[in-house]
């Protein structure tokens, strides 16, 4: 069902962000084993050297660096290594990202300030040091958003907003590019089985009758369900998808 495409990558450069767990490592597994050599990003240490060895076990090629995506440096930084790592760049995949459910009122100002910083700045700035390596290269950029980045949320109005922003950074950068070869896609999936949502907490006291609505009817997905979609939208066989924003939810965002 999830299994790689072998040589869809073959002689291509990744950058995947959030390897260290979840969608992103699955991403970075399936792209590793699918031919390409992965730069593979995370601020767990940890986390980032498992999906190492997995690869590593698999008989694919991949880099690791371990560094919080909250400032530009980083970001920066980050591609450059890839590219002198690799030579060049084909692909950039925005994964990482954190997310957090509160009363509206009651999210402090560090909270909020970290969670634009991680999801929405850090995608910004991966794409400003890319693009010009990507537009070498006729490469793509595929971003993590969320069904959260689509439509409104109780409790989790900062994740939504900074979700949304990924889907606007998708569509206007694909605006800019689309007289380039570079394409510009973004994914938004619904609930994932991943250390994000196993330790997602809600205060006590929230009406789960609002949140019920959001939860969907069919369960949640596993993260090779979005990476088999990463592969195929940052391949090749995704060469008419440009400025798309992907759902695979199950259904969520529809009604
Ligand atoms: N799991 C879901 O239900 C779901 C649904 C929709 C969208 N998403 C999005 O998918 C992406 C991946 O989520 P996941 O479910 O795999 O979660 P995850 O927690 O398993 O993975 C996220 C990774 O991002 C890394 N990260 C967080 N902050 C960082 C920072 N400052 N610097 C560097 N790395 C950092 C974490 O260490 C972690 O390894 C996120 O952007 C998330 O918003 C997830």
């Amino acid at each position: 069902m999830y299994e790689p495409i072998a040589g869809r990558f073959d002689g291509k450069a990744l950058l995947v962000t959030g390897a260290g767990s979840g969608i992103g490592r699955a991403s970075a597994v399936r792209l590793a084993a699918e031919g390409g050599k992965v730069l593979v990003h995370d601020v767990n240490a940890d986390g980032l050297a498992e999906t190492a060895a997995i690869i590593t076990a698999a008989g694919g090629t991949v880099e690791t660096r371990v560094g919080d995506i909250t400032t530009r440096d980083e970001c920066f930084d980050t591609v450059a290594e890839a590219v002198s790592s690799f030579g060049k760049l084909d692909v950039l995949v925005n994964v990482a990202g954190i997310a957090s459910g509160q009363h509206f009122t009651e999210m402090t100002e560090a909270a909020y300030r970290r969670m634009v910083a991680v999801n929405q700045d850090a995608p910004f700035f991966f794409c400003q040091a890319a693009i010009p390596h990507l537009l070498e290269s006729e490469g793509n950029i595929v971003n993590i958003a969320s069904n959260a980045g689509l439509i409104g949320q109780a409790y989790t109005v900062a994740y939504c907003m900074t979700k949304g922003a990924v889907v606007q950074l998708t569509k206007s950068l694909a605006m800019e590019y689309v007289k380039t070869p570079l394409r510009v896609n973004a994914i938004a999936p619904g609930g994932i089985e991943s250390s994000l949502t196993a330790g997602y907490q809600m205060p006590g006291d929230i009406d789960w009758d609002l949140v019920s609505r959001y939860a969907g009817y069919r369960g949640m997905g596993v993260p090779e369900d979005i990476a088999q979609l990463v592969s195929l939208v940052g391949s090749a066989d995704g060469i008419n998808i440009h400025g798309a924003i992907l759902s695979s939810d199950r259904g969520i965002t529809p009604g």
